[in-house]
C-alpha cells in the first residue's frame, strides 16, 4: 500500500481499511528504523575480477581452476548438468537442489585447451575456461551456446557481502524466456527483470514485474541447441537481457546478452544443455520431481473471496448441480476465518464446515483452504502463543519479533527456513484436515506485510535461521514461501499419508515443484490479463513448475461476457483451472453471464472432464520427465524460428494443440503449426503443418487441434477409459503413452504404451509390450479418417 492506496483505502472501505492504513504507515516507519540498525552502510568498496589463471587441480567431473584473484570449481554431473562455483563455492547447501547433488560424471576430466585455458569435455557440454576466466559452454558438435564473460565483485572494504555482475552472450538468434512467473512472456524481450519475489498490491497486467515468482532461471533457445542456465543464489538482483540480432547479408551478428547483477550470494551457475525436454528433465533431476496432483485437482475449481457464509457456498455448489456443470473443488478465502487469522474458523458464518465438508466429498467435491503465513500478534491468539512457546517467529538483529501487517492485523511471520518451526507449521494443519479440508492455497507468502511506503515485505535485516547457516531477510526473503511449501507439504503428508498432498503457492522459488503448483495470483481482468496469465504458467512449466493456472475471469472487476468466455475457454486446458475474484469484484459463476456464455462454458467444462484422464497421463509424465503439460509450440521443434516466437498458443502435451483466444471479437485465428498434420478437433478438418493456417473460433469453443496419429486418453460416455486415436498421416505410424488413474494414493501406475498404424483402409491401434502387441484393453474411438 502507498500513500494514494492508503487515502483510497480511508475513504472506500472506512474505518477498518483506515486503521489497517494507519498500521502499515508505522509499519514501514519499524522498518526504516530495523534496517537502519540492523543493516551497517556498505560504505567503500573494492572490485574484483579473477585474474590470470595460475594452476589447476583435477577432480571428479572436473577440478578446480585457480586464478590469481580467485578460484573456480566446474563438476559435470552424472545426469548432464554443468555446475561451476567461483571463489570455491560448491554446489550445497541450495535451497533448489532436492537432495544432495548428483555424483560427478567420472568420464568428464579437467585437460588442457589452446592459449592457456583449461577445457572439461563431458558426453552433452564441453565447458572451455579462458586464461583469464571466461567461462564458454559448447555443444558436442563444437558450437557454443553460451558465453561467460569473467564476472567481477564488489566487496565492501569493512567486511560483507560482494555485489557482483556477470555479462553473459548467447547466438544471435537466440530467445529468452523463464526468470519464473513473468507477465510480458513468454518470449522475454529486451529489458531488466527484478529477481524479488514481490506482491504488486494491486491486479497486475502484462508491464508488471517482478511479480510473485521470480527464479535466476533462464530458458534459452537458439539454432545451435537450447540450454538452462540457473543461477543458485537467492539474493535480489536483476537481469538485463538484450535479443542479438543477426547481421544482413554480409554484416556482423550481434549477439544477444544477459547481464545478472546479484546483491549478495555465491557466483555459482548450472548449465543442462540439449533439447528442451532433454533440458527439463535434467533439470527435474536437480531441484526434484513435480508433485503430483490428486485427480480431483486435475478438475474444475471454484473460488471466491467473500463467499461469506456456508449457505452461499451450498447456493453457489447447487448452481453448478442444478445446471449439470462439473466442479470438483471449492476453494475458501480468507473471509471463512475467524477475523481473518489463519487455522481459525468464523464459526458464526462457518458452524459446520466438516459436515459441509462431507456433503460436498459425497458429491466428489473438495475443499481448499487459503493458508497465508502471517500470525496475529496477540495475546490469546492460539496460533500466536504456540508459535511464541516454540520461538517459530522472525526475529530483527537485537532479539525482537519482527512485526509487520497483514489481514489479521499486526502479525509476526514464521521462520520457514528452520527446520524445527516448518516442523510446528505442518502439525498446524491437522485443524484444517479436522475441519474437513483436502487441499492448500498458500497465499501471501513472498512474504507480504502492507507497506504504507517503501516495500511490502520483511525488513531486509530480519534474521533467519536459513536451516543453520544463518542469514538475514536479504538471502531469506526469496526462498520463504518456498520454506513454507515444505512446511505444508511435509506436514499434511504427516497427517494423512494415505492421500498424496494438494498445496499451491502464491509465490516460490527454483524447486517449488517439489511440493506442488501455484496459480497466476491477481490478474487484472481485461485481455491483456487474459495473455498475460498464458504468459505466466508457459513461463513457470519453463522453469520447471508444470501445474499452474489463472484466475478466470480476472482477479478484479467485472469481465465481458466475451471475455469471461475466452478465459474459461483457455482455463478448461490449463493444468490448474479454477474460478477466482477479488472480494469486491463481479460475479464469476458461469451462469451470471447470459444462457449464450453457459452453454459454451458448460462445452469448456464437460471437455475438461472427458480429457481428464489425459490430464492424469501428463501430470505422471511430468512428475516422472520433468515436461510440463503446457509446451511452447516449440517444444519438438526448438530450431524452427516461426515456432520460437509464437506466443499465442501451446502445446498440450504431445498430442494436442491449444489456440486460445486472446482478443474480442475475433471468430477466427492463425495459428502456428509446427510440422506434421493437425486435425481441428471438433471439424475433423486436417491441416498440413509447418506452416500458418486460419482456423474457426466461433464463441463455442477455441481452436483445439490433435496431431495426426495421437492416442490420447479419454473419458467414455461410461465414465470409462477410452483411447481418441486420431488417423496417421498415410504411409505414418502414430502412438501415444497412456497412464492410468490409480486414485489419490501413493500406487505407482505403469505405463501403457500404445501404437497407431494404417492397415489396408483402416487404422489399427495396438498395445505395445515387453512380449510384443496385444490388444489394447480399453475401447477405441478411431477420428479422422473420413477427413476433408
Ligand atoms: C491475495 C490473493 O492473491 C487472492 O487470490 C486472495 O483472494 C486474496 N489475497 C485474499 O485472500
Amino acid at each position: 500500500m502507498n500513500g494514494r492506496d492508503l487515502v483510497r483505502s480511508i475513504k472506500t472501505v472506512g474505518s477498518a481499511g483506515a486503521a489497517q492504513g494507519l498500521r502499515s504507515v508505522r509499519a514501514s516507519w519499524r522498518m526504516r528504523r530495523t534496517d537502519a540498525a540492523g543493516l551497517p552502510p556498505r560504505g567503500a568498496e573494492r572490485a574484483r575480477v579473477p585474474g590470470p589463471v595460475r594452476d589447476v587441480e583435477p577432480g571428479p567431473g572436473g577440478g578446480v581452476v585457480r586464478f590469481s584473484r580467485s578460484e573456480l570449481r566446474i563438476t559435470v554431473t552424472v545426469n548432464g548438468a554443468v555446475f561451476w562455483g567461483w571463489d570455491g563455492t560448491g554446489p550445497e547447501p541450495s535451497y533448489a537442489l532436492a537432495g544432495r547433488c548428483p555424483e560427478p560424471d567420472p568420464r568428464a576430466v579437467l585437460e588442457p585447451d589452446k592459449d592457456g585455458g583449461w577445457r572439461v569435455v563431458a558426453e552433452r557440454a564441453t565447458v572451455v575456461v579462458s586464461r583469464h576466466g571466461a567461462i564458454e559452454v559448447r555443444t558436442p558438435g563444437g558450437v557454443t551456446v553460451r558465453r561467460d564473460l569473467p564476472p567481477r565483485w564488489w566487496e565492501p572494504v569493512g567486511g560483507g557481502a560482494a555485489r557482483w555482475m556477470q555479462r553473459s552472450e548467447v547466438p544471435a538468434d537466440a530467445r529468452f524466456f523463464g526468470l519464473g512467473g513473468r507477465a510480458s512472456g513468454p518470449r522475454l524481450r529486451n529489458g531488466t527483470y527484478r529477481l524479488w519475489n514481490t506482491d504488486p498490491g494491486r491486479s497486475f497486467g502484462p508491464a508488471d514485474d517482478p511479480l510473485y515468482i521470480t527464479m535466476p532461471v533462464q530458458f534459452v533457445v537458439s539454432d545451435a541447441a537450447t540450454h538452462l542456465a540457473f543461477h543458485d543464489t537467492s539474493w535480489d538482483g536483476t537481469v538485463t537481457l538484450r535479443e542479438g540480432e543477426e547481421g544482413a547479408g554480409s554484416g556482423h551478428d550481434r549477439s544477444g546478452t544477459c547481464e545478472l547483477r546479484m546483491s549478495g550470494g555465491p557466483l555459482r551457475c548450472w548449465v543442462m544443455v540439449g533439447t528442451p525436454a532433454r533440458v527439463l528433465l535434467a533439470w527435474a533431476s536437480l531441484t526434484g520431481a513435480p508433485a503430483l496432483p490428486p485427480t480431483w485437482a486435475l478438475g474444475h475449481h471454484h473460488a471466491r473471496w467473500g463467499f461469506g457464509s456456508e449457505q452461499e457456498v451450498r447456493r453457489i455448489v447447487a448452481g453448478y448441480q442444478e445446471r449439470g456443470l462439473p466442479l470438483d473443488a471449492v476453494h475458501l478465502d480468507i473471509d471463512h476465518y475467524d477475523e481473518h487469522q489463519v487455522f481459525t474458523v468464523d464459526q458464526e458464518r462457518f458452524p459446520k464446515l466438516p459436515q459441509l465438508a462431507e456433503e460436498l466429498r459425497r458429491d466428489g467435491i473438495r475443499l481448499v483452504s487459503i493458508v497465508d503465513p502471517a500470525v496475529r500478534a496477540e495475546p490469546g491468539n492460539a496460533v500466536f502463543g504456540s508459535g511464541v512457546a516454540e520461538d517459530a517467529f522472525v526475529r530483527d538483529a537485537s532479539g525482537r519479533l519482527v512485526r509487520g501487517v497483514a489481514w489479521p492485523g499486526e502479525a509476526v511471520f514464521p521462520d520457514f527456513t528452520h527446520a524445527r518451526v516448518r516442523e510446528w507449521w505442518g502439525r498446524l494443519y491437522e485443524e484444517r484436515l479436522a475441519q474437513g479440508f483436502s487441499g492448500f492455497w498458500h497465499d501471501m507468502n513472498e512474504p507480504t506485510s502492507f507497506a504504507a511506503f517503501g516495500e511490502s515485505t520483511l525488513p531486509r535485516s530480519a534474521r533467519h535461521q536459513l536451516d543453520g547457516q544463518g542469514g538475514d531477510h536479504r538471502e531469506a526473503h526469496n526462498v520463504y514461501a518456498l520454506c513454507m511449501a515444505r512446511a505444508g507439504y511435509e506436514g499434511v503428508r504427516e497427517l494423512a499419508p494415505q492421500e498424496r498432498p494438494f498445496v499451491f503457492s502464491r509465490s516460490g522459488w527454483a524447486g517449488m515443484q517439489r511440493y506442488g503448483g501455484t496459480w497466476s495470483g491477481d490478474v487484472a481482468t481485461g485481455w491483456p490479463g487474459l495473455r498475460a496469465s498464458l504468459s505466466l504458467v508457459m513461463g513457470l512449466g519453463l522453469c520447471g513448475v508444470p501445474y499452474s493456472g489463472p484466475d478466470v475471469g480476472g482477479f478484479d472487476g467485472s469481465p465481458s461476457p466475451e471475455l469471461y468466455l475466452r478465459w474459461f475457454q483457455l482455463g478448461a486446458y490449463l493444468p490448474l483451472f479454477r474460478t477466482h475474484a477479488s472480494l469486491r469484484a463481479g460475479r464469476r459463476e458461469p451462469w451470471e453471464f447470459g444462457p449464450e456464455v453457459l452453454e459454451h462454458a458448460r462445452v469448456a467444462l464437460l471437455e475438461r472432464r472427458r480429457l481428464l484422464p489425459y490430464f492424469v497421463t501428463l501430470a505422471h509424465l511430468a512428475r516422472r520427465t520433468g515436461a510440463p503439460y503446457v509446451r511452447p509450440l516449440w517444444w519438438g521443434a526448438p530450431e524452427d524460428r516461426a515456432l520460437r516466437d509464437c506466443e499465442d498458443a501451446f502445446l498440450l502435451g504431445d498430442s494436442l494443440l491449444v489456440a486460445p483466444v486472446l482478443d474480442p471479437g475475433a471468430d477466427r485465428r492463425a495459428v502456428q503449426l509446427p510440422r506434421g498434420r493437425w486435425y481441428d478437433t471438433v471439424t475433423e478438418q486436417a491441416y498440413q503443418g509447418p506452416g500458418q493456417v486460419l482456423v474457426d473460433a466461433p464463441l463455442s469453443r477455441i481452436p483445439v487441434l490433435a496431431r495426426a496419429g495421437a492416442v490420447l486418453p479419454v473419458r467414455g460416455g461410461d465414465g470409462g477409459l477410452e483411447l481418441e486415436v486420431w488417423a496417421p498421416a498415410r504411409g505414418r505410424t502414430g502412438g501415444g503413452l497412456v497412464v492410468p488413474d490409480v486414485g489419490d494414493g501413493w500406487d505407482e501406475p505403469g505405463i501403457e504404451r500404445y501404437v497407431a498404424r494404417w492397415q489396408g483402409r483402416r487404422v489399427v491401434v495396438e498395445r505395445e509390450g515387453e512380449d510384443g502387441v496385444s490388444a489394447p484393453p480399453h475401447p477405441v474411438r478411431v477420428r479422422g479418417v473420413g477427413e476433408r
